[in-house]
Order: structure tokens, then sequence, then C-alpha cells
């Protein structure tokens, strides 16, 4: 169980054997998992008349495990490797209730980002993000109307700029959750269209 009672996914294959290159959850995934939890009421009205989740990663290792994952949870899902979201668009454009974004955020030189292996967990280059950079544009397109979007950031990515950077797409975000993991300030913001009724 995560600490607020969210039943965990049973996910001891991460970082073993042949998912050994695979990044196992951890306090950001954890916290991701917490701020779901805190909005679990308005993320089951939303499921209601939903199709199947969506997910997808760069690095194969990482997609397969996700695979196994969700047969070991009985979830039906089906990870596309690719990067951020090519593949997925414009099919799923405007489509999207609950998007969520658990990026390479470490601050790293530039040249270790773009990897496919197990760097590409953590290799965030310059403020650590450098995809996170990319990804944003990408998620008013994303989103629908009542789309909720839930970001994974460090103190180091600037949270602060991120949600000003957002509301020039019209998203309007807060914090959702915080907490200290070691020397990480770990923060969830969630974001949401401006003219949506907050929840
Ligand atoms: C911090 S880990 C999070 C892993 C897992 N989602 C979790 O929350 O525990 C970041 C994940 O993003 C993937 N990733 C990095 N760059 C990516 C990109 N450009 N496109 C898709 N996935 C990417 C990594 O391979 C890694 O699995």
């Amino acid at each position: 169980m995560s600490s607020s009672g969210f039943p965990t996914p049973l996910s001891s294959h991460a970082g073993r054997g042949i998912f050994q290159d695979v990044y196992e959850a951890a306090e950001d995934s954890f916290l991701l998992m917490d701020a779901l939890q805190k909005d679990a009421e308005t993320l089951q009205r939303m499921r209601q008349g939903c199709s199947s989740p969506r997910c997808t990663d760069v690095n194969p290792a990482a997609a397969h495990c996700t695979a196994r994952t969700a047969f070991c949870n009985r979830v039906a899902l089906q990870p596309v490797i690719t990067d951020l979201v090519q593949g997925l668009l414009p099919r799923l454009g405007g489509q999207v209730d609950v998007l969520l974004f658990n990026p390479p955020y470490v601050v790293t030189p530039s040249e270790e980002v773009g990897s496919r292996g197990i760097e590409a967990s953590w290799a965030g280059g310059q403020r650590g993000r450098e995809v996170t950079d990319r990804f944003l544009p990408l998620v008013p397109g994303l989103l629908s109307t009542r789309g909720l979007f839930y970001l994974v950031t460090i103190a180091e990515n600037q949270p602060d700029d991120i949600i000003r950077l957002m509301s020039h797409f019209d998203l309007e975000g807060e914090s959702s959750l915080t907490t200290r993991a070691g020397n990480e300030r770990l923060s969830v913001l969630r974001f949401h269209r401006k003219q949506q009724r907050r929840q």
C-alpha cells in the first residue's frame, strides 16, 4: 500500500532479471499515486464511459515491463514504445481525461538526455527540464475539455515557472502534493483548462 491506502500495483519484476534496465517505482512514483488518491472521487466519476488506458515509454524494456505489470494486476494495457506521445497523436487529440507524466527530471549534462536505456529514467538535462519542456506544448492538444494533467517535478525544475508557462496554453496549475525524499523536493503539479470548473 502507498501511504494513503491506495493499493500499490504488484511490480516486483521491475529492476530485476530481463527488466534490470527499468526504473523501479520509488518516492516519485508513490507521490504521483498519492496525488491520484487525493482526487479519487473526481477521477472515479471521470472514469465512467472512458476507453482503456494508454501508456508510452521510450525504453523498450520499460514498455515490456509495464505490460508485465499490467498483466500481474489484471489491467488491460498495451504500452507503446515511442518518444513521448508520437504515434498516439493526432488520434487521441482532445480525448485524454487523465494525463500522467513522471518524466526524467534530474539535472544532468544535456548529452545524457535522449537515451533509450535506464538513463532515460532520470536524465533531464538543463534544469532537469529538457524532456518535460518538449512534452508541455503537446498537453493542451491531448486533454479533453474536463481533462486533468499530473506532472512530477523537483524544485530544480522550477515548478512555478512550469505553472506560468502552462498558463500561456490556457491551463491552470497548482502543486497538488509535495514531499521531501532524500535531497529531492518532489511535487506533483495538477493542471486543468482555465474555463473548467474546479472540482
Ligand atoms: C522517472 S521514470 C518513471 C517510471 C514510472 N512511470 C514511474 O512513475 O515509476 C521516467 C520514465 O520515462 C521514460 N521516458 C524518458 N524519456 C521518455 C520519452 N522521451 N518518451 C517516453 N518515455 C520516456 C523512461 O524510460 C522512464 O521509464
